[in-house]
């Protein structure tokens, strides 16, 4: 299983994916956090490429290929042989945070970042995501000191999260949409429930495929 955290910047994703996560191994189920851009020695020297203000002078494309070179290292290197293994993985951004904030943020081909993330991904994709929305004047309050990407202007957050959005909208199967303007406990609760209605539902899948076989 496959699961995934999107949302604009300050959303509170970081911090109900890390609540998922506990509360899935409590459950006792294995369970592998990581992130993006990063999460892998490679990915994370990307990561500081990418995030650093004094790299203000990137253009835009060297910025969607070093979030795309870091993807493909974290799929091929980690992503991919977690779930083969069986084991949960919980992603915090992964190709939708792309078609987001390049794609509608910086005005790049959607078309060629559907492309490029299916290059980078070997297609494999999230088959739960969870997208914390919250208007983007509360995120711009929430963070003091801010990174490259944070740095840009509300209007750039609109449209990131107009995109991501949009993007619920179209596979409204794998996508899940939680107010993230609310109290952090009643946020997990409600990303807890899904979350394991998903696994049982799953559980249950399996168990009936191998008494057919069996
Ligand atoms: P983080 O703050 O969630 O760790 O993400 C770092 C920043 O990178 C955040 O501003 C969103 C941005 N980002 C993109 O612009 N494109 C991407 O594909 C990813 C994964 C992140």
């Amino acid at each position: 299983m496959f699961i995934t955290f999107e949302g604009i910047d300050c959303c509170g994703k970081t911090t109900q994916a890390g609540l998922l996560v506990e509360g899935l191994r409590e459950a006792g189920y294995p369970v592998i956090f990581t992130h993006e851009p990063g999460g892998t020695e490679i990915g994370e020297k990307i990561r500081h490429l990418l995030l650093n203000r004094e790299n203000s002078q990137m253009v835009w494309l060297t910025e969607l290929f070093l979030y795309l070179a870091s993807r493909a290292q974290h799929t091929a290197e980690l992503i991919h042989p977690a779930i083969q293994q069986g084991k949960i993985l919980v992603c915090d951004r992964y190709t939708d945070s792309t078609l987001a904030y390049q794609g509608y943020g910086r005005g790049l081909n959607q078309k060629l970042i559907h492309q490029l993330n299916q290059v980078a991904t070997g297609g494999l994709t999230p088959q739960l995501t969870f997208l914390i929305d919250i208007p983007p004047q509360v995120g711009i309050q929430r963070k003091a000191s801010k990174d490259r990407l944070e740095s840009e202007g509300s209007t750039f957050h609109r449209k990131v999260r107009k995109g991501y959005l949009e993007s619920a909208g179209k596979d409204p199967q794998r996508f899940c949409i939680i107010n993230g303007s609310r109290g952090i406990q009643e946020i997990h609760r409600e990303i807890m429930t899904t979350t394991l209605g998903r696994l049982k539902a799953r559980d249950s899948l399996i168990s009936a495929k191998q008494s057919r076989l069996s």
